[in-house]
C-alpha cells in the first residue's frame, strides 16, 4: 500500500507561520494554498503544480511570473523595485495591480491574499523551447 507523508520540511512550524494564499488559475479554478511566511509566492505556485512561469529563477529578467493581486492586498505589498517596474512594463496586459510573483514574499499580514494568474504571458522559454519526441 502507498505510504502517505504529510509532514513536508516546509510546513510552516505553528498556526502564527501560515499564510493562506488562493492562486486563481488560467481556467478560473481557485487553489488554495496553505503557505508560510517569508515564501515566495512563485515558488510555492511551482510546489503545488501551479501553471506561473518563472523562466529566470526569480533574477527579475523576465516577465512570465506575472499575477494580478487582488485590490485588498495590493496597497500592502511593498512598492515594487525599478528592476521590477522595468520587467512588468513588458508583460502582456498589464493592469495597475500587476506584480511579479517571484518578487512577492508572504507575510502575516497578507494571510487571505489572491492572486490571478494572467490569460497569457510572454515566455521566451517556452517559445524557443522545442518538445523533444517521447
Ligand atoms: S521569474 Fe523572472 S522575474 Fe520572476
Amino acid at each position: 500500500m502507498e505510504r502517505v507523508v504529510h509532514t513536508m520540511p516546509q510546513d510552516p512550524k505553528s498556526e502564527d507561520e501560515v499564510v493562506w494564499i488562493t492562486y486563481v488559475l488560467r481556467d478560473g479554478t481557485k487553489k488554495k494554498i496553505r503557505g508560510k511566511v517569508g515564501d515566495n509566492v512563485m515558488y510555492l505556485a511551482h510546489r503545488y503544480d501551479i501553471e506561473l512561469e518563472g523562466a529566470c529563477e526569480a533574477s527579475l529578467a523576465c516577465s512570465t511570473c506575472h499575477v494580478y493581486v487582488d485590490d485588498a492586498f495590493a496597497n500592502k505589498l511593498d512598492e515594487p523595485k525599478e528592476e521590477e517596474e522595468d520587467m512588468l512594463d513588458q508583460a502582456p496586459a498589464l493592469r495597475p495591480n500587476s506584480r511579479l510573483g517571484c518578487q512577492i514574499i508572504l507575510r502575516k499580514d497578507l494571510d487571505g491574499m489572491t492572486v490571478t494568474l494572467p490569460q497569457m504571458t510572454r515566455n521566451f522559454y517556452v517559445d524557443g523551447h522545442k518538445p523533444q519526441p517521447h
